[in-house]
């Protein structure tokens, strides 16, 4: 298949790109390179780079116009960077999306990375039925991206937040944070501690794409929660797993505020029945984590927390 990830260069982009290249695909990617071109130098002779920006009408119809398969991660990411660059955030995030497909038809595919964020803070177990509450841009701007995809008869994957290792690292995820913190701190202090998240390695987040990609016909114009149940934690419980790992402190606080105020559990049974389950846990991306953050000099110029 001829493949085009947007915002392949990126922290899921790059182990994306790579695993589709290495199964036989033909892979070209579009990036601002935000993070730099480093993370994808190691594959510069096996996938088409392209320097563009999503937001370019001219450019992304050029690009998608021979395409089977468009895989959609450009957007700007994150509670922080989105509340820093909204106007960024909402051309990215939201503009961008219809531009994409305004250049592609009905015969390809359109794959489009969404996140759990759009639940926000909720008390009851969300399917992808449940109402959504997003509770600050980067969540707000996910939603309103997926009504153009879902038109266009696209799948949209409602992804669990991100742990693990990529060639584009990132430490401000909540477990690649905290081993961060607990390795270089040797402490975490923790607020609001039993805030509940939901968590997938990037690996498995690959696979999700292939998955999708498999099983198109089945899964078009509808929306799939990915991750695993197994993967439904508390912060406390990923913090307590990173200083155990790391031989750390952890204090609990009771008073202070996480800025990122999310609270909820996900249903990832809709995926699991149609055949798609998450292969690694939280315990060996933890020490997969560890393995590089102890290389990194903690004043390096990575995305720290
Ligand atoms: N990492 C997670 O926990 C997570 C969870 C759910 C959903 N997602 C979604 O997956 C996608 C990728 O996430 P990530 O963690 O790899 O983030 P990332 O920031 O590492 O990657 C995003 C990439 O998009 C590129 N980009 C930004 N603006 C662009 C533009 N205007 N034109 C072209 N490229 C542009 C950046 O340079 C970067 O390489 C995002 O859409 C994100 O919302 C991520």
């Amino acid at each position: 298949m001829k493949v085009l990830i947007t915002g392949g260069a990126g922290f899921k982009g790059v182990v994306l790109a790579e695993k589709l290249q290495s199964i036989g695909h033909q892979v070209a990617v579009v990036d601002t390179f935000r993070w730099g071109v480093q993370p994808i130098v190691h594959l510069a002779n096996r996938v088409e780079f392209v320097r563009g920006d999503v937001r370019h009408g001219e450019l992304m119809r050029k690009l998608v116009a021979d395409k089977d398969l468009v895989i959609n991660l450009a957007g700007i990411v994150g509670y922080p960077l989105c509340e820093r660059y909204p106007k960024e955030a909402h051309e990215v995030n939201v503009d961008s999306v219809y531009t994409i497909l305004s250049g592609m038809s009905k015969k390809q595919m359109f794959i489009h990375a969404s996140t759990g964020s759009v639940y926000g803070k909720l008390e009851e177990t969300c399917t992808e039925t449940s109402s959504t509450n997003p509770l600050a841009v980067y969540g707000r701007t996910n939603l309103e991206s997926e009504a153009p995809v879902l038109d266009f008869g696209g799948v949209v994957l409602r992804f669990a937040t991100a742990f693990g290792v990529s060639p584009c690292m990132r430490f401000d995820l909540l477990p690649n944070f905290f081993i961060w913190r607990a390795l270089n701190d040797g402490f975490i202090v923790l607020y609001e501690a039993d805030a509940r998240r939901t968590l997938i390695d990037v690996k498995d987040m690959a696979r999700a794409y292939l998955f999708s990609a498999d099983r198109y016909q089945q899964m078009k114009g509808e929306i799939w929660n990915v991750g695993d149940e197994s993967l439904n934690v508390t912060k406390r419980e990923v913090a307590k797993k990173a200083c155990d790992l790391v031989g750390a402190k952890l204090f609990v606080e009771s008073v202070g505020q996480d800025k990122d105020a999310r609270d909820y559990e996900v249903s990832y049974q809709k995926i699991r029945g149609i055949g798609f389950q998450c292969k690694h846990g939280l315990e060996e991306g933890l020490q997969q984590i560890l393995v590089v953050a102890r290389l990194v000099e903690p004043d390096n110029a990575w995305r720290i927390g």
